[in-house]
């Protein structure tokens, strides 16, 4: 089937099956065209929240989907490729962080929204790349344990100068890829760019950007400046969403190495065999997990 023709039919199907499809930023400019919802991680799940259809589908990782069902838990919920997880989402467990909870109890855990539904049971609060800094200030505990991701981490608390944060090693093995000479490399071949990059690169690039910023603060930013050429410091399709919605800027990705195999693990054809029930996968929680997860979610919400 033609990728437009397969398109035609997920609409139709979408409509007929009550389906609503929610897909992160990173995915295909396909499987973006037939979604009702995409975004970074903080807008999907607050999109979540909203949605009228009784049944949601979600193209990203495992994370996202979970989000989603702890935040609509009348909704079924389905991750579209049930193989695509987040590496970072799985590196910590809850054994692990009920030890350092146990030497550290006057900490307030913080989760990166890219933790499993499990982790978030033994956390405070949730945060995205999008409202981190601004969750973490309105905190009412100068102690912090931020897990997992420790380059999110850095960047959050030299953003927070008055809070004592604690990190963990974790982190987003794609972002975390690129070093400060990738940056050096790339601003000498376009010495007129903007550097924009994700807060999950390592420090030494982080402190090169003129802009850092989620999925959709950095596709907005590009979108709104003046400036007419850009590196992109994330994964390599935001370059290929803004390089198609912006005909007249140039868009370069920092590195060729920035591609996340989960996010591109999901295709057209996935979301079209998952609306038939061909494949796909319901995602199914614990009542405890759903509750105590669902507490670390709302407190984000509620202070973001
Ligand atoms: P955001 O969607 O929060 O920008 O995060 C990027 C990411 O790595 C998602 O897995
Ligand atoms: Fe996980 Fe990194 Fe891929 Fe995002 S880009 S899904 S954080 S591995």
């Amino acid at each position: 089937m033609e990728i437009k023709e397969m398109q035609q039919e997920i609409i139709r199907l979408k409509k007929e099956k009550d389906v609503c499809i929610l897909a992160h930023s990173y995915q295909s400019k396909e499987i973006i065209e037939v979604a009702d919802f995409t975004g970074d991680s903080f807008k999907l799940s607050v999109d979540a929240t909203k949605v009228n259809a009784k049944n949601v589908l979600m193209c990203g990782v495992r994370f996202m989907a979970e989000t989603a069902k702890i935040l609509s838990p009348e909704k079924t919920v389905y991750l579209a490729n049930p193989q695509a997880g987040c590496p970072m989402a799985e590196q910590m467990d809850v054994e692990m962080i009920e030890a350092v909870k146990a030497a550290n109890p006057d900490y307030t855990v913080v989760a990166y929204i890219n933790t499993t539904s499990a982790l978030k049971t033994v956390c405070d609060v949730c945060v995205t790349s999008a409202s981190a800094v601004k969750i973490v200030n309105a905190i009412d505990n100068k102690n912090i344990l931020f897990i997992p991701d420790c380059n999110l981490g850095d960047y959050v608390s030299k953003q927070c100068p008055d809070k004592n944060i604690k990190l963990l090693q974790g982190g987003c093995p794609i972002h975390a890829r690129v070093t400060k000479e990738d940056v050096q490399k790339a601003k000498k071949l376009y010495p007129n760019a903007k550097f924009l990059v994700h807060p999950e690169c390592v420090p030494s690039v982080v402190a090169q950007a003129d802009f850092v910023g989620s999925t959709t603060a950095i596709m907005k930013y590009a979108m709104e400046s003046e400036a007419k050429e850009f590196i992109i410091g994330t994964e390599i399709s935001i370059t290929d969403h803004l390089s198609y919605e912006c005909p007249d800027k140039i868009f370069h990705s920092l590195s060729k190495d920035l591609i996340c195999p989960n996010m591109k693990s999901t295709t057209l054809g996935d979301v079209y065999h998952a609306l038939l029930g061909h494949c796909g996968e319901e995602i199914v929680l614990d009542d405890y997990t759903m509750t105590k997860a669902k507490a670390c979610i709302d407190k984000m919400i509620e202070l973001g």
